[in-house]
């Protein structure tokens, strides 16, 4: 690996996460995409808009301030410019993965103003109380369930009193997104595009994902609140919002629910923002 890669965890053979983005979702195929994006997310502009809008609401509200050490864990490849900007007021953003092909790309996007750990969100290579600021975007789901509060810990004991962290999960049942369906339906929204495919996350991440109840049970050493990423996730954009004045209505809509219900679109929404603060 690259000398300026520091690697705290051998290369991973066989399945599982790392060989998982090594081997498929951080190659890119003929078109220069990464296979991950093109596999899993929704990229028509419509969606595409909406989560380009989620990112950036929550770095105007959480990450803003700067400060000197940005943890980006499980960063993978900063593939969307609004993450890539969630570093502007930072001087140095801490790009964390057990991928080292994504942090070869995350060194690509960032170049000196980054530093490269190739480790694990469950054993932090960091000290204690040293970054002004966490973002764990999407990866604390795909973490055997044993780790997966051994890394909120983690990434908990890095913070520095006085900082923030987003850790972005998925609950696996949401409310909101299952009435905003049955709504849709008898609204006669519907994109015709979809047949039917399933292609949310890879089915190993479904076995991990945690209700929030079971999150809110758990003895963590410290306190959280909730804002959202995204209130739904890509299967119901590729099921109901269409190309047209239907579609854009229906992403209007969702845009001000979470603009102006947050924490409530978090509980019950599919894509959660859990939101700690060190004093
Ligand atoms: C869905 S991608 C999200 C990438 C990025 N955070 C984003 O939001 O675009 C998940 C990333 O988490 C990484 N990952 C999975 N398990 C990890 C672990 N235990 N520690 C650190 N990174 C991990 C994967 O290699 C992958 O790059």
């Amino acid at each position: 690996m690259a000398d300026d890669i520091m690697s705290f965890i051998p290369c991973q053979e066989g399945e599982g996460p790392q060989a998982f983005y090594d081997k498929f979702g951080w190659q890119k195929n003929e078109n220069g995409d990464y296979c991950e994006t093109v596999a899993f997310s929704d990229r028509r502009p419509l969606a595409a808009g909406l989560t380009s809008h989620c990112m950036l609401r929550l770095k105007d509200k959480y990450f803003s301030k700067g400060g000197k050490f940005l943890l980006d864990a499980g960063c993978g490849p900063i593939a969307h410019p609004e993450l890539l900007s969630y570093g502007d007021a930072f001087e140095t953003r801490v790009c964390l993965d057990v991928s080292s092909v994504a942090l070869q790309h995350a060194r690509a996007a960032c170049g000196g103003r980054g530093v490269y750990l190739h480790a694990s969100i469950a054993d932090i290579p960091l000290a204690s109380s040293s970054m002004d600021a966490v973002m764990c975007y999407h990866v604390i789901y795909q973490l055997p369930l044993q780790l997966q509060v051994k890394a909120l810990c983690e990434l908990w004991r890095v913070l520095k009193p006085g900082g923030v962290g987003v850790f972005v999960y998925m609950w696996p049942r949401p409310a909101i997104p299952g009435i905003l369906g049955r709504m849709a339906r008898v609204l006669g929204l519907r994109n015709e595009g979809r047949n039917g495919a399933s292609v949310e996350v890879p089915s190993s991440d479904h076995d991990r994902l945690q209700p929030r109840e079971w999150l809110e049970a758990q003895r963590l050493p410290f306190d959280f609140d909730y804002d959202v990423y995204r209130v739904v996730d890509n299967n119901f954009l590729r099921d109901y919002v269409s190309a047209d004045r239907a579609g854009r209505s229906l992403v209007g809509f969702l845009r001000l629910m979470q603009d102006f219900a947050p924490r409530l679109c978090g509980r019950h929404g599919s894509m959660p923002a859990i939101v700690v603060r060190k004093s």
